[in-house]
This record gives C-alpha cells, structure tokens and sequence, in this order.
C-alpha cells in the first residue's frame, strides 16, 4: 500500500504535493519522491529514501522547486527494498514518461523481460518501473497518444494499480489509470487533484469524482476527463466528501485496527498471488528457497512472539500434517535464553510483523550462530529480520498501524500455509495436482473472509453483551487450539477483559474450576476429527453455569443445541480454518474493546514493535 498524490492547476505544485504526502504517510513511509513540471521544462524528480520530513530536507526550500504540474509519492516497499533508486516516481530512459504507481503488478517479471528483449534497461527492483517502461514501450511503438498507450500497458499487466503519468510531449497534464487500488481525482475551480486517498487533498477541495477500475482520467488546468479501456469518453458526477480529516486517514472506519480487519481479504489475496500463477502453481524462488534446500530439511523450528508465535501454532499442525517433518514451535523470549539443542538440517522460521522484534531479531541470531538455515516471514522489506535471515518470504499486508496485528497475521497465515503445500509437493506428500487444489482452496479464503465481515453486527451485538465481563475463556483442540490462543490475545490487548485459551482437553485438570455462573466461555469447532470432543467438553462448561458461544464451521448446526450463541464459518479445507475461525474472534476484541470504551488502536501499555527486551 503506498500513498500517490498529483496536482495540476494556477498554483505551485510542490508544497501542494508535499502536504498531501504528509497526509497519506500512513498508507507507507520508507522512501518518497515528487516530480514538478514548469511548462516545457523537463520534470524536476527529488526521491529520498525514509519519511516525508527526509524527503523535504533533502529539497530544502521548497520555492526551488517550480511548476505548477506534479506528481508524487510515499512508499511501502513490496519489491525492492526501501532506497533513493527504488522511490517512486520512475520514468522511461529519455524521460519520455514519468510515473507513480500503488499497487503490484503480479507480471511485471514477464513484462520486465519482454521490455529486455526489446532493447529496454533497468535501474530498480520495482514493478512500478516495468509498468512505466511498458507505457513509453506502447507509446512509442504506436504513436497513438497517451490514452492509448496506457490502455494497452494496462491490458498487458495482472495486478493492481493506481497509475499517475506525465508524458514530456504534453506539458501541463497528468494521465491517470486505476485498478484495485484507490484513487479519487478532486476538483477546485480550474485546479486538478489526484490522490490515493482523501486525506491528502482535503484542505484544497471536498469535490471528488471516484474513478472505477479499468478507467483512465486525463488533467489539466481547468480541464478533467474521464474514459473507459476503450478510450471512450466518460461522464462523471462529482461528489461531496463529509469525512473529517482524521476519519478520512482510517478510511471511514472509526478505527485503524477496523480498516486493517476489512483490508484482510485484499491482503491475503495479495500475500497468496506473490508466490503462485493463474495455474495455482507455487513458486518460491522470491524467498531463495530452492528444491534442493527443501529436502534437506529434516525438522522445522518455528520462532516468534505474541500473535507471531501464535501463527507458529497454527503452522505446526499444518506442516507436520502435509509435510511429515517434525515441527517445534518456540516463544522467542524463551528460546533465546535456553540451551536447547538445534538439530542439524533444521529450517528456522522467524515470523515477525515489524522484522524489528528484539527477541525475534536475537533468536534467528542464535539459530544462524547453530549453522541452521533460516526463513524470515516478514511484512516490512528491509527490516533487521529480513536482511539477516537466510531466506525471506514477504508478507503484503502493507503498513498495519494498529498495535493490535490483524491483516499482518492473516498474511503470516497464509504464507505459511503456501509454504507447507509447496514442502508437501517437493518432497513428495502431495502430487502436483494435490497441491494445486489446495492453492485453489487457498484462494477462496478472501471472498469467505469478506463473508464473515459481512455478518459483523452480529458479533457487535453479542460483544457488547460482554463490555463488563471479567474473565471470558475461549477452548479448543489441534488448530482450534491454536486459533483460541490468537482469540485470547486479541481480547485481553484491546479490551482489557482477562482471558485465557486453553486446550479444551486440559479444561478438566483444573482450570474448570474457574468456570461458574455466566462466565463466556467461546468454543471453536472447525476439526471435524476432535469435534465431538470439544463440545462435549463445552457441555461440561454450560452445566458449571458457563455461557457459551459455539464457532464452528457450517453444517456443524447441532451446535445451535449446545451453545446459546453461534458463530458459523464458511466451508474450506480444514488446514486453513484458523484463516476464518479467526476473524470473529478479531471482530469480538474490537467490539467488547469498543464497548469499554478504551484505545482500540493504541491500547495501554503496549507498542506496535518490541525492539527492547
Ligand atoms: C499482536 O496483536 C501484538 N501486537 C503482539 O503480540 C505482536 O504480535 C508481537 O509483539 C510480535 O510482533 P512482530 O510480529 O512485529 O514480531
């Protein structure tokens, strides 16, 4: 997620672009640029790798910069690390054309080499550079202005894109194209405005018109058009943006932690299509892993903390189950300071969010220091985790700025699952065709996701029941288990409720007895092979006087018998429950936080990285 800001008009451009960067810096801050046009002049670019506050050193005063035409952007690096050469905009090798982009072109390897073949050099890692070249490659083959040339570049490309160009043959102008991802287009009088999202141009004008997927717009002073794939022109209705500033930075939700929860299915989908084709074919060759290093491996050792470890719990089930390789699972705290012995041929995982934890970043260091090869799964390029790992699988969650980890979690999920199956595959548990199954099972999770959010007011209402509760319990066996600990942490961090997980086997030999009149004990059902098991053990709650809120999966109907709440999760393969199971629980944390009426986003005590012991 990366935050694109444009300006044509009677003003100059760059404080006007500057400030809208300022104002989208939450949609990713590892390195920025603008370009500024004056008339004929060729574009002034200025890129810094770090925050906006960098990038406004670096230029100094700002009236040095003149031009009443301009782009901009903030970065959150998916392909390539942060840097000055990899900050956008990019531009054709004659300046010919110049760009930003918010997106991820899932092809640009293939368009990369088309373009090599046809004499094209490169000077990034980044997709955005092959989407640009691949415009002036169009424009200039064919010679049919601007329009045509990003409607043949966009046809070419899979993925997303919110695409902002200057053509140096037409001064004055900026060419937008939009797929999947955000962008309005404001109006002030004769003054144009491009943005990602509304924040950024709210002090200049509340006019909007909202661009639809697969059109283009082309601006000018006084001028803005629309058209469709076709080049054909388009009617637009301006609208009124209401939003405050500050609810606009959360995309209209009231919290960020519930614009990341809504931002799951787009997340996972993007963390899925990173490392498999439109085949359902997987490949890792992002993350280094080769076949080779894949069956070398004779025991897996997952590391990490909090929600992180809680991703390892899951993994731990579905790659034993898949793979047959021996998984250990450690909280990184602990593991850093024990001398337990590492066999060799073992892959470490580390799983981290922010690629800062300390206790994470200190027990890769051990494993690397035991000759172990070791794999990152991080969502922030560049991180200490990343750069000191053997290998690295990226998350694309893109920035989560609530402390509370959702969409990144959701990631770590589904990177681990696409590892397992593509273990599975290579070392011969699963059949090539087997493993393209899964992947597309894999692939319906987004839409089953967005099916449960669908359905959150009524886990709103049944949450608001618990705003006083003291202690809420949460049980479950296998994954289930793994699921309830993720459930429990989502809790006790935004509301402040005690809560515990537990092994719904475990419940009898003690902790039962904490159970009595009115206390929420919220049962996950979704493996079929220890159903039984945990709701008898939920009966065992419900006749101790606890009241239960039964998660299964649908079709399990009979648990509306058992529990006096029921929370029914679409069908998928059973390997990938949790990636459902989980956000009601998500969704129950909010709501009962909600409710408290305590910082969701910023709950007490905690941050969103630990980089200190
Ligand atoms: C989860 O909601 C918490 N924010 C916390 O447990 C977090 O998962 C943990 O600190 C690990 O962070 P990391 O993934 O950035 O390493």
């Amino acid at each position: 997620m990366c935050g694109i800001v444009g300006y044509v008009g009677k003003d100059q451009a760059a404080p006007i672009l500057l400030e809208g960067l300022t104002k989208l810096e939450y949609r990713g801050y590892d390195s920025a640029g603008i370009a500024v046009r004056d008339g004929k002049n060729a574009p002034v670019t200025v890129k810094e790798k770090g925050r906006i506050a960098d990038l406004k050193d670096k230029i100094g005063p700002v009236e040095s910069i003149v031009g009443t035409c301009g782009i901009g952007h903030t970065r959150w690096a998916t392909h390539g690390a942060p840097s000055e050469t990899n900050a956008h905009p990019h531009h054709s090798d004659d300046d010919a054309v110049i760009g930003v982009h918010n997106g991820i072109i899932e092809n640009y390897e293939e368009i990369r080499d088309k373009l090599k073949r046809n004499g094209y050099r490169f000077y990034s890692q980044t997709d955005t550079e092959c989407i640009i070249k691949l415009v002036d490659y169009y424009y200039k083959k064919y010679g049919e202005g601007p329009l045509r040339a990003i409607s043949r570049a966009i046809l070419r490309v899979r993925g997303s894109y919110a695409l902002c160009l200057m053509f140096a043959d037409y001064p004055g102008e900026i060419f937008c194209a939009r797929n999947g991802s955000p962008m309005i287009i404001g109006k002030n009088g004769k003054d144009a405005f491009i943005a990602s999202d509304v924040p950024a141009i709210l002090n200049h004008t509340r006019k909007v018109y909202y661009i639809d997927n697969m059109e283009m717009a082309r601006l000018k002073e006084g001028s803005i058009e629309f058209y469709n794939i076709d080049c054909e022109p388009l009617v637009k209705t301006l609208t009124e943006i209401t939003w405050d500033a500050e609810a606009a930075e959360r995309g209209g939700f009231e919290h960020f932690m519930m614009k990341e929860i809504h931002e799951q299915p787009k997340a996972v989908e993007d963390t899925i299509h990173s490392v498999t084709d439109d085949k359902d074919k997987i490949d890792l060759s992002s993350t280094g892993l080769t076949a080779e290093d894949i069956k070398a491996i004779d025991n897996i050792l997952i590391i990490g903390c909090g929600s992180a470890y809680h991703v390892g719990m899951v993994a731990q089930y579905v790659f034993e189950d898949m793979t047959g390789i021996p998984v250990r699972v450690e909280v990184a705290s602990e593991f850093r300071y024990r001398r337990s012995p590492i066999a060799p041929n073992t892959l470490a995982i580390i799983i981290s969010q922010s690629g800062e934890t300390a206790d994470s970043l200190e027990a890769l260091r051990k494993c690397k220091a035991a000759g172990v090869k070791t794999l990152a799964i991080v969502n922030v390029i560049g991180s200490s985790i990343a750069r000191e790992a053997d290998y690295v699988f990226y998350t694309l969650a893109g920035p989560e700025i609530a402390v509370a980890t959702t969409k990144a979690y959701s990631t770590q999920l589904v990177a681990n699952d696409l590892l397992a199956i593509e273990f599975a595959r290579v070392r011969g548990n699963l059949t090539k065709k087997q493993a393209a199954a899964l992947v597309k099972e894999l692939k319906t999770l987004p839409d089953k996701i967005q099916r449960i959010l669908d359905d959150k007011e009524r886990i709103q209402w049944f949450a608001s029941k618990f705003a006083n509760a003291n202690d809420i319990f949460f049980i479950g066996r296998g994954l289930d288990f793994a699921t309830c600990m993720e459930g429990s942490l989502k809790m006790k961090e935004t509301s402040y409720v005690h809560s515990e997980a537990y092994a719904a086997g475990e419940l009898k030999h003690g902790t039962i007895s904490l159970i009595e009149d009115g206390i929420l004990v919220i049962g996950v059902c979704t493996q079929s092979e220890v159903i039984e098991k945990t709701i008898s053990n939920m009966v065992e709650v419900k006749s101790r006087g606890g009241y239960l809120m039964g998660l299964t999966t649908a079709g399990n109907y009979n648990m509306e018998d058992i529990a006096n709440f029921c929370v029914f999760i679409p069908k998928t393969d059973e390997h990938f429950t949790t990636s459902l199971a989980v956000i009601p629980l998500q969704l129950m944390g909010y709501y009962v936080s909600l409710a408290r009426g305590v910082d969701v986003d910023k709950p007490r005590n905690l941050a969103k990285s630990v980089t200190v012991e």
